[in-house]
């Protein structure tokens, strides 16, 4: 041991990927536990900057080996584009391995994302459109075909007739569609089964034994807590479980092999897709923050929702996630606000739910229709102008900065290990190491 989950504490995009890549210098493992290539982790490493989807944010580190465990839902296609990319740009992915029970992402999946988006018309989800939430469903409704039908084509070649005559039958008598043919899935398929075969493996052994032996463990999430399909702001999440709880199921160990949780979070808010978000900004602080803060998607490169540092979401993530510290990002876009505000609380005043009226919240409320009424009630804090992509311990910071990390710090209830004030590896404060101190 140990093993450490990374955590989004918001609605994603917090910066896993910089803080996974950052930590897995000390780590001889990293395994993503959920999601797909709805993801989109960055990593800025010299002059590169890369952005993966699907692939452990520490295949930039060599020796380091990089594991889809089986909570994720993987589109060959993608995984194999991405090979491509990284090979291209001079990376090893030799050291890639991919649980034999992640589920495969299919081109009807991402026929019935599309149509269901455009069914819901206004009401729309805002998914990524890559298949995620139909690739779930049919894991659950045991539909699936998983990665381990790769090994022998003959038994991904009768699954995907048994599936098709399922998805032709919804496709045409539901939708109105053509239905799929056969023929051109096998061949695109059978490529990358051909491809992908060797990483093929049992992960949660893999993971397990590199546990036992005393190896250094990173659990990467993907999206965040809020968009968690249980603990998120529901329908407005994603279909699988970015929570650290996330992590066990998702690879395939106990959670007695966890050793510490920590949270990415930024030091402000942001949001993509619909639903509600109760500090969000339409002002000159939001365009400031999306501007500055380059806030548009990774995966899809839609400007994302930005507003004001939510701490009732920080103390929710703490409690749904156990967590160990934080790593605060972003900082650095904050520079040049004169004021700044921290979200302590909602307000309910005019909320026309029962039993709410009036009421100030501490607790993140469990009924979206009351999170779609809350109004935040805000502490300020005074920013600061300094520059403080250069600062790389907690000393250099003005003292503002310093007030405004121990304020949330103070929210969290747990310690800030790790700030970030821009996107190259460098730009890092490090405070304490998850993989230094016993947990
Ligand atoms: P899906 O995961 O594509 O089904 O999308 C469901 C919701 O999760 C939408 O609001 C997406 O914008 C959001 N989402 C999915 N992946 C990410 C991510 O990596 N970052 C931020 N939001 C995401």
């Amino acid at each position: 041991m140990p093993g450490i989950v990374i955590v989004g504490a918001q609605w994603g995009d917090e910066g896993k990927g910089k803080v996974t890549d950052l930590l897995a210098e000390q780590a001889q493992v990293v395994v993503r536990y959920q999601g797909g290539n709805n993801a989109g982790h960055t990593v800025v490493v010299g002059q590169q900057t890369l952005k993966l989807h699907l692939i452990p944010s520490g295949i930039h580190r060599p020796g380091v080996l990089c594991v889809i465990g089986n909570g994720l839902v993987v589109d060959p296609r993608a995984l194999v584009a991405e090979m491509d990319e990284l090979e291209a740009n001079g990376l090893d992915t030799s050291g890639l391995r991919i649980s034999a029970n992640a589920h495969l992402v299919m081109p009807y999946h991402l026929m019935l994302d599309g149509i269901e988006e455009e069914r819901r018309g206004g009401k729309s989800l805002g998914t990524t459109r890559r298949g995620i939430g139909p690739t779930y469903t049919d894991k659950v409704a045991r539909y699936g075909l998983r990665v381990q039908d790769f090994l022998d084509i003959a038994v991904f070649e009768e699954k995907l007739s048994q599936a098709l005559e399922q998805k032709n039958a919804l496709l045409t008598a539901v939708y109105g569609k053509e239905p799929l043919e056969m023929g051109p899935i096998l061949q695109e398929y059978g490529a990358c089964a051909e491809r992908l075969r060797p990483h093929i493996v049992d992960a949660s052994l893999l993971v397990h034994e590199a546990l036992t032996q005393g190896q250094n463990v990173l659990f990467e999430g993907a999206q965040g807590t809020l968009l968690d399909i249980d603990h998120g702001t529901y329908p407005f999440v994603t279909s699988s479980s970015p929570v650290a709880g996330g992590a066990c199921t998702g690879v395939g160990i106990g959670p007695r092999l966890i050793d510490g949780v920590i949270a990415v979070s930024k030091a402000y808010t942001t949001r993509v897709g619909a639903g509600p978000f109760p500090t969000e900004l339409s002002d000159d602080v939001g365009d400031h923050l999306r501007e500055v803060g380059r806030e548009y998607g990774t995966t899809t490169g839609r400007p994302r929702r930005c507003g004001w540092f939510d701490g009732v979401i920080l103390r929710y993530a703490a409690r749904v996630n156990g967590l160990t510290g934080l790593a605060l990002t972003k900082l650095d876009v904050l520079t040049g606000l004169p004021r700044l505000k921290i979200c302590v609380g909602y307000e309910l005043a005019l909320s026309k739910v029962e039993g709410y009226d009036g009421q100030v919240l501490k607790e993140f409320p469990y009924q979206g229709a009351v999170l779609a009424r809350c109004q935040p009630v805000y502490e300020e804090m005074d920013g600061w102008a300094e520059d403080i992509s250069g600062a790389r311990t907690s000393d250099e910071l003005p003292p503002q900065a310093r007030a405004y990390v121990a304020r949330l710090e103070e929210l969290a209830g747990v310690p800030v290990d790790i700030i970030s004030v821009g996107p190259k590896r460098e730009q890092t404060i490090l405070l304490r190491s998850p993989f230094a101190t016993p947990q």
